[in-house]
């Protein structure tokens, strides 16, 4: 007996097998979103916590004029821009303050008024290093367990 022709009357596949497409086709989207959320988190860094970072080998000024300048000036006299940083320069408000404390106010940060928290950025070394240097600015002498300040 020969094969029946196509019928042009059939059903259409049920309805069943439609829902599946649409729910597989979105769970890829949601996949795809995902991954690239983690890929480019990744690769600005957010991902990072703190104690992560490797040290970079810059000296404590190199540090501050690639991180810090920009809003605190390039000597320390204080920023000019609209994100103004307090000056460390004999006489600014943060000429004062002791190598310890300055190592524990960069880590934290006051994220609120404009002042990132560095441990979430570089290295707790680099950190000892920049403050260091920021002691120099202040006319201070620079905490001796430090190397590569200036
Ligand atoms: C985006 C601008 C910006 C950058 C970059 C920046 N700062 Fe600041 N920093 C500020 C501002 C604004 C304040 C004042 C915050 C406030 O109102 O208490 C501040 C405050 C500080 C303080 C005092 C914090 C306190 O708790 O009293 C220290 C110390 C400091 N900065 C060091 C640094 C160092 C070192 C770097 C580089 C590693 C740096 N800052 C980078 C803007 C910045």
């Amino acid at each position: 007996m020969p094969a029946a022709p196509p019928d042009p009357f059939a059903e259409p596949p049920p309805r069943r097998f439609r829902a599946l497409t649409i729910v597989a086709a979105a769970l890829g989207g949601v996949v795809l979103v995902l991954a690239l959320t983690i890929g480019v988190g990744y690769l600005r860094g957010a991902n990072d916590l703190p104690g992560r970072h490797v040290a970079t080998g810059r000296t404590g000024a190199e540090i501050y004029a690639k991180n810090c300048a920009g809003c605190h000036g390039r000597n320390g006299e204080g920023g000019s821009l609209s994100i103004k940083g307090p000056a460390f320069a004999p006489g600014g408000p943060l000429a004062g303050l002791t190598f310890e404390q300055r190592v524990e106010k960069i880590g934290r940060g006051r994220p609120l008024a404009g002042m990132p928290g560095w441990k979430f950025r570089i290295s707790a070394d680099d950190i000892r290093k920049v403050a260091a240097y920021t002691q120099i600015l202040s006319g201070q002498q620079p905490d001796p367990s430090v190397e590569d300040v200036p």
